[in-house]
């Protein structure tokens, strides 16, 4: 024991800062959470920065990593070595990224990484990285990404030794000439998927490395590779063949003259990407005969439509996909269109005014060309309004993407027709007016997202046709200003709700709002989401908020009469509130009544004002992420956290100062994520105990990060001055350890000499001892930092004696306030599986008071005999009135005096008696209340 408090000292006087991670590395372990991260979607990812040497900067990350992303340190990123075997310590890695520019990188410097399936190396210095790379020993490598690195660095097989390459992915990598990556590609037999794209590289030339150097007619085709994607720049030099090799591209991109294409002596191109200044319809489709091209993106200035369009349109017969995107606006016939890609199934125009006759045409003159058509996407193109019947023939339609496109106003039957639609984008538009017929015929309409429309008004049963509706999206409600209150009811704009909606996203912008549901109940799960300036809702016993199973709040508050809204969504699993600070939220506490609860979210929260605050979070044993961000809160204690037996991970934000204790990591049994930004601690040692935790607890990564101040700092007792909270600790609260080193070595000796000298005598006191001894060394160290307790009063009494103490005792003392004290009852508040002696004294020391219910039971059990010894050995030690005795009966004298202890203890101190006068009770209760409340104020606020 005194040899683990020696390691304890030394331990404390060497300790670091943060957690058991390397100061540069961040890690991510929660799945929940990893979205946080900008590495990769596993979980076990670490994100290390500013790194200067590998194995220093990464020692003492866990073996069991997935993923890593490290960046080096800009300054000094070109003397970097990377030497052999550098990551063999994490055989378990799948996925690393290296974000730098070596000077020189080991031939061996991937050993050992053989589940490592993708690595990416990106140089983000100017020009290339001149390091030379191997690859060597990535057995189940399946994918690779260089960025600028030279690759005419690298050996002629520098590939060939990756046995399962599937993915080659180069970008930027400083060509001089295409046969750098040819050359090397020659015996990479499982390569399935080649993307290169280098802007730089206008010169295209025949490879030469002999492996190509045949006769014309047997030039080998790089075998195997299913997809080739090639993005080149403006190419100003082709030789004849020169992209031969390659056979077939699935998709080309450059910049240039589509004649070129014939030169580079390609068979067949899936997709083509290019940009010219004019383009010219009749070379497109020749171009898309000659290699059977089914996609086609190009950018451009101008457009050229044949005198011919009938001849031209046989040769684009092929063509499913066209995105034209347009430099300038311009006017825009769309039937030319279809006149020339008759087999389209997927069309996007970008930057065109479009007049919303044009659709008719098409549809009179093209009715067969529309009916293929299954994607169609106006972007950012200037429409205006929406006509009757504009899309009537367009019968296969399935995605109508019309973000953005200026749209005021959509007259009464425009979507007929439309039988296949499921998805209708009609986002950040001008609507202010949604009818009844605005959607008539959308029987298949599954998505309909009217986000950012200033909507004024929508009609009675304007989404009622919309029988097979899952997702709407509406906002922002933006009623005229002489209306004060937007009100919107949820079952007069549908009438019926239809049968699948599961996805409702309701805002009224910057304006309050008053929501109804009206009386409709629903078979499924519903996802809601409701923003605003502040939302009160008229009807929350409506059914349908029994099947909200994700609830998002992005308000000041939504409020059921005075009831936080959080109270009748009994079925919620994920909720997140994101306030302003507001004091008119209602009570959270009712959060503690959501037991199916896994995913919780509180942003922008005063949780110092919210009365329930301590049993907020109580019942949520299946939680499993919590996130209070930014919220104002002074104690993290063990009352909050009692029932979180299942988080893994908790994001704490705040930028107050808080007090930490540690029964608040106790109940957090499966927590594996730790993160608590921005912080402010005082100078205090009741904190002092999480230099040591941070560091010791292998089970948690902990991140406490300040932003204002690079290291963890605390504010003395002037408020005005900082110091490094690790220093504090290890100036202020070593004291405690030294003095407790004393304590408990002297303990320990005594204990030893005293179970040498009167085992026989006194074998039953040992136990006892032991624990007296333990909790008077616990008091020392809290002397002189204000001690928090997680009861107010730990009950002794006898078991016969229960009775009393459920019917009398708890209604009059726990429900009588403020405060509101906490009793600690055997029967109810110990631990099960503890030790009973341990129990006793970890609840004597956990509570403020003891109160001794004395009866002839009392007298004769011994368990209560030892929590009164207990009792006054901690009333010695402290000094403090800490001790009551209750008589619940009277006791003769004569059985006193046989408990010596307790015979002293009512000579010395006073007691209460239980009077048996009814009449009494009262002003029985009032005293002891008092004098049990007392300085509860002090330290608990
Ligand atoms: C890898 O493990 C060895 C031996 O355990 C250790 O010396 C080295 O520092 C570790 N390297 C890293 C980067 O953790
Ligand atoms: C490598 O992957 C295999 C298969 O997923 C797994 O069984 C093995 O434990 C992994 N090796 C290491 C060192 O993690
Ligand atoms: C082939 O190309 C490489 C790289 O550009 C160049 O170094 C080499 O001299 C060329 N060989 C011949 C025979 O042209
Ligand atoms: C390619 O073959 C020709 C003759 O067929 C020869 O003259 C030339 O040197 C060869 N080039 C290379 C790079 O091997
Ligand atoms: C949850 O806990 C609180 C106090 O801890 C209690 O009052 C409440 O009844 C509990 N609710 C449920 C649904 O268990």
């Amino acid at each position: 024991m005194v040899l683990l408090f020696m390691l304890f000292v030394l331990f404390l006087k060497t300790s670091c800062i943060y957690s058991w991670l390397p100061r540069k590395c961040v890690m991510y372990i929660v799945e929940d959470l990893a979205f946080l991260a900008s590495c990769s979607e596993k979980t076990n990812t670490a994100i290390c920065d500013h790194i200067t040497d590998i194995n220093e900067d990464l020692h003492g990350l866990p073996t069991n990593l997935q993923s890593l992303c490290i960046q080096l340190d800009s300054d000094i990123h070109y003397a970097v070595i990377l030497a052999p075997g550098s990551f063999s310590n994490f055989s378990s890695l799948e996925y690393l990224k290296i974000t730098g520019c070596f000077s020189k990188i080991s031939p061996d410097a991937f050993a050992g990484l053989l589940n490592l399936t993708s690595l990416r190396l990106e140089s983000n210095t100017k020009g290339c990285c001149e390091a030379s790379v191997e690859f060597s020993g990535l057995t189940s490598l399946k994918n690779l990404y260089l960025s600028q690195y030279s690759l005419i660095l690298m050996a002629q097989n520098v590939f060939d030794s990756i046995p399962q390459l599937e993915i080659l992915s180069i970008s930027n990598a400083c060509l001089k000439d295409l046969s750098e990556v040819l050359c090397r590609l020659k015996n990479v037999k499982s390569l399935k998927l080649f993307y290169l794209s280098d802007t730089d590289l206008n010169v295209l030339q025949f490879p030469n490395c002999s492996f190509f150097n045949t006769s014309d007619s047997q030039t080998p085709t790089v075998y195997n590779i299913e997809k080739i994607d090639l993005y080149l720049g403006s190419v100003k030099h082709i030789d004849e063949g020169a992209l031969k090799v390659f056979g077939n591209l699935w998709d080309l991109g450059f910049g240039g003259f589509l004649r070129d294409l014939s030169l580079m002596g390609v068979n067949h191109i899936y997709s083509l990407t290019f940009s010219v200044d004019v383009l010219n319809i009749d070379e497109l489709c020749y171009a898309a005969k000659l290699y059977s091209i089914k996609f086609i993106f190009v950018s451009y200035t101008t457009i050229n439509f044949p005198a011919t369009p009938t001849n031209i349109s046989k040769d684009c017969k092929e063509v499913v996909g066209i995105h034209l995107y347009q430099y300038v606006y311009n006017a825009f016939k769309i039937d030319s269109i279809f006149h020339i890609f008759s087999n389209l199934s997927k069309l996007t125009v970008h930057s065109y005014v479009l007049r919303s006759n044009d659709f008719k045409s098409v549809c009179l003159s093209f009715p067969q060309s529309v009916k293929q058509l299954s994607i169609m996407s106006l972007m950012s193109n200037v429409i205006g309004k929406i006509i009757s019947h504009q899309f009537f023939c367009f019968k296969n339609l399935e995605s109508l993407d019309l973000y953005s496109t200026n749209i005021s106003s959509i007259e009464d039957f425009s979507f007929t027709g439309l039988d296949k639609l499921k998805d209708l984008n009609l986002c950040r538009n001008k609507l202010s007016r949604i009818y009844q017929d605005t959607f008539s015929g959308l029987y298949e309409l599954m998505f309909l997202d009217l986000q950012e429309n200033p909507l004024i008004q929508i009609e009675s049963n304007s989404f009622g046709h919309l029988t097979n509706l899952h997702t709407l999206l509406l906002g922002d409600l933006h009623y005229p200003p002489n209306i004060s209150q937007i009100k919107l009811r949820l079952s007069d704009i549908f009438g019926r709700i239809p049968y699948n909606l599961s996805n409702v996203f309701i805002s009224s912008g910057m304006r309050p709002m008053q929501l109804m549901f009206g009386d409709v109940t629903l078979n499924r799960s519903l996802h809601l989401q409701i923003k605003g300036q502040y939302v009160t809702v008229e009807d929350c016993d409506s059914p349908l908020l029994t099947s909200v199973v994700t609830l998002q709040i992005n308000a000041e508050y939504v409020l059921c009469g005075k009831d936080f809204i959080g109270k009748y969504v009994k079925s919620v699993v994920k909720l997140e509130f994101i306030s302003v600070f507001s004091d008119n939220i209602g009570d959270l506490s009712v959060i503690n009544e959501l037991v199916h609860l896994t995913k919780l979210k509180l942003e922008n929260i005063d949780l110092s004002k919210q009365p329930n605050v301590q049993i907020m979070f109580h019942n949520l044993t299946k939680l499993l992420t919590l996130m209070l961000t930014n919220c104002r809160i002074f104690f993290l204690d063990g009352s909050l956290t009692k029932d979180l037996k299942a988080l893994t991970g908790l994001v704490f934000t705040t930028q107050s100062y808080v007090n930490i204790l540690q029964n608040f990591v106790e109940h957090l049994t499966s927590l594996k994520e730790l993160r608590i930004y921005g912080i402010h601690l005082h100078c205090s040692c009741d904190d002092a105990w999480l230099v040591s935790w941070v560091k010791d607890n292998k089970q948690v990564q902990v991140i406490m990060f300040n932003p204002t101040m690079k290291e963890l700092q605390c504010v003395t007792e002037n408020g005005i001055d900082f110091v490094n909270f690790v220093h504090f600790v290890q100036d202020n609260c070593s004291f405690h350890i030294e003095f407790v080193l004393f304590a408990s070595t002297s303990a320990f000796l005594y204990l030893f000499i005293f179970v040498a000298l009167s085992y026989r005598l006194a074998g039953q006191y040992i136990k006892p001892l032991y624990h007296i001894s333990r909790g008077w060394f616990r008091e020392a160290v809290h002397k002189d930092g204000k001690q928090q307790y997680r009861y107010d009063v730990f009950v002794s009494y006898s078991s016969k004696d229960e009775c009393w103490v459920m019917e009398e005792l708890l209604p009059n003392l726990e429900q009588r306030g403020p405060p509101f004290l906490r009793l600690c009852l055997h029967s109810r508040d110990f631990q099960l599986g503890q030790d009973i002696v341990e129990n006793i004294t970890d609840s004597i020391y956990a509570s403020r008071r003891t109160l001794c219910l004395v009866s002839r039971n009392y007298i004769h059990s011994s368990w209560c005999s030892l929590e009164m010894q207990l009792g006054t050995y901690r009333l010695q030690v402290e000094q403090r009135d800490i001790l009551i005795l209750v008589f619940l009966e009277n006791i003769p004298s004569r059985l006193l005096s046989c408990h010596h202890r307790l015979a002293r203890l009512v000579k010395t101190r006073t007691y209460l008696d239980w009077p048996l006068d009814p009449e009494m009770h009262k002003a029985f209760w009032e005293r002891l209340w008092n004098k049990l409340s007392t300085d509860k104020y002090n330290s608990s606020l």
